[in-house]
């Protein structure tokens, strides 16, 4: 970092980038170091960006990284005309990347009230904060059973998923204590796959009760929900529907939304 850094970068940390992974032509993930005194929650979110004149470029994006972790992971969109996006997916191994230390975000456990089954709805790139909360020990303390669903257009876009899953069952600590607790379901809305359809539409016409045993129920099910506006819209009503109450830090509840940041 240069001496002569403008005051707009006052508090904020230059990391360095260890890892870069492009998963299909329009997402990929990084890892960069994780400062020792920054702490966060699984599933919240920071400010990162990239160094920009006068004043750092800089966007929310979730930490796809538990909280235990000794590095920072994100998961990101690459947005051709983005501000932030169209420079960030050229970064490489050895690169600086910006942060401001400071977390915060609903997609939290502090939000929600106790219950049986934790529902993890996201849409593309807004499976990133889940892919801190399902490596979070504290999940499994708190529910029986994590079911954690992403829905794509197309069945690439569902390989960040699968990889995350191969991992956890590949890390002998955390496959213990996992267990058989968690369960990821993707499907496809414009590629023929396995599972086709909205998350949306499995609820309300009943696939998501067959394939997970049991309807979304305010009793039993505290949820999660990740991904665009009306996605998050949608899936919110699903929840009202059922008899939910949505969730905040100061007010735990039945269900939380955080959108999923896109440029
Ligand atoms: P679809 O292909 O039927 O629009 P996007 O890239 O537009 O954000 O979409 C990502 C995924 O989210 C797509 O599979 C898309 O399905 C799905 N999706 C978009 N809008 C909604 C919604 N309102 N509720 C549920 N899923 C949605």
């Amino acid at each position: 970092m240069s001496e002569e850094l403008p005051k707009a970068y006052r508090g904020i940390d230059f990391l360095k980038v260890t890892e870069v992974r492009h998963w299909t032509d329009k997402t990929f993930s990084f890892r960069c170091e994780r400062p020792a005194s920054f702490r966060f929650r699984s599933g919240e979110f920071a400010m990162i960006g990239l160094e920009n004149g006068d004043k750092p470029l800089l966007r929310a994006y979730s930490i796809a990284s538990p909280n235990w972790a000794e590095d920072l992971e994100f998961y990101s969109i690459k947005v051709p005309d983005g501000p932030l996006t169209s420079k960030l997916q050229h970064m490489k191994v050895g690169d600086d990347v910006l942060l401001r230390p400071k977390a915060t975000g609903t997609l939290v456990h502090d939000a929600l009230i106790p219950g049986k089954r934790l529902l993890l709805f996201s849409t593309g790139t807004g499976i990133a904060p889940f892919a801190s909360v399902i490596r979070d020990p504290e999940t499994y303390d708190k529910f029986d059973e994590v079911i954690l669903t992403q829905t794509c257009r197309e069945l690439k876009e569902l390989d960040y998923g699968k990889h995350l899953m191969e991992e956890i069952a590949n890390d002998e600590l955390l496959s213990e204590v996992v267990g058989d607790k968690l369960r990821y379901i993707g499907t496809t809305t414009r590629e023929d796959s396995e599972l086709t359809g909205r998350m949306t539409d499995w609820i309300r016409d009943g696939r998501f009760a067959e394939m997970t045993g049991a309807p979304m129920t305010a009793e039993n099910d505290r949820v999660m929900i990740c991904g665009s506006m009306a996605m998050l819209k949608d899936h919110k009503q699903l929840c009202l529907d059922a008899g939910m109450k949505e969730g905040a830090n100061s007010e735990p509840g039945e269900f939380v939304i955080e959108k999923a940041f896109v440029d």
